[in-house]
């Protein structure tokens, strides 16, 4: 099949996260060879040895994102999870949550794809970028200033990225921004109830499941694909 990932190198940045591991499944299964980072909840990464190489790396710090690359000489693809709710809870805490949101949902992200891609060309091999943003960034959602502000900033320069690579080195970059998913960062959310109008009043017809953003990684992955610079939204319709 022109479109099988079997034996390609693809590095899964927070891939033992909520939303992540479900990619890291599918991913496995089609027969991928996995380097699978997380930043600090290693009982949680381990159990995902059995499907790839597993590496603590926090890709807001140059040496690790490094680490990362180094870990697969014939990179084919990269998918980025890590990211950061940014929860200003106060006023007070606003400037700190941007800053911290700034960090770990903007610069390690596209730093790391910039990096990832600059290897990619150089050794003159084509590649697909994924990354992950969010719906925050795609609508207007009060309250979300710190979250949403770095998640657009990703968005964008993503697009950027997936300028400068098209052409004949073939370099796919692209955007998944997903709704309310029932996993991770957003569990807490949707067991307090915050989320439910929006299947109340029919807007979504479910939740979002790890599954179903998986499930577009790997269509953006496909090493055939014509696509590149596209944000696709993974919300059931939440953001119409
Ligand atoms: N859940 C949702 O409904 C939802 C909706 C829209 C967008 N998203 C986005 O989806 C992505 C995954 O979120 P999630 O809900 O699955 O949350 P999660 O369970 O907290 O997963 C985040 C993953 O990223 C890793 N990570 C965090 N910061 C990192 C860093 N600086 N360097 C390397 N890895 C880092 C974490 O590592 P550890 O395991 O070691 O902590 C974890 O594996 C995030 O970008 C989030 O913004 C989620």
């Amino acid at each position: 099949m022109p479109d099988s990932l079997e034996g390609r190198e693809v590095i899964l940045v927070g891939g033992s996260g909520g939303v992540g591991s479900a990619s890291t499944e599918l991913l496995a299964a089609a027969g991928a060879r996995l380097i699978i980072g997380y930043r600090a909840n290693e009982s949680r990464a381990r159990e995902f040895e059995k499907l790839g190489s597993v590496i603590k790396a926090d890709i807001t710090r140059p040496e690790d994102r490094s680490k990362l690359l180094d870990a697969a000489p014939e990179l084919y693809g990269l998918v980025i999870f890590a990211g950061d709710p940014a929860r200003a809870k106060s006023p007070e805490e606003l400037e700190s949550a941007m800053r911290q949101s700034i960090e770990v949902n903007y610069l390690g992200p596209i730093l790391m794809a910039r990096e990832a891609a600059g290897r990619m060309k150089q050794r003159g091999t084509p590649g697909a970028i994924v990354l992950i943003s969010t719906m925050q960034a795609v609508a207007l959602f009060p309250g979300s200033t710190p979250y949403a502000g770095a998640k657009a900033a990703l968005l964008h320069t993503a697009r950027i990225l997936a300028k400068e690579c098209r052409g004949p080195a073939n370099i796919r970059v692209n955007v998944i921004s997903p709704g309310v998913i029932d996993a991770g960062m957003a569990q807490a959310s949707i067991a307090s109830g915050k989320y439910d109008r929006y299947r109340d009043e029919g807007i979504v017809h479910r939740f979002g499941a790890p599954a179903d953003v998986a499930r577009a990684v790997r269509f953006f992955l496909e090493p055939d694909s014509y696509v590149t610079g596209q944000v696709l939204s993974v919300d059931g319709g939440l953001t119409l």
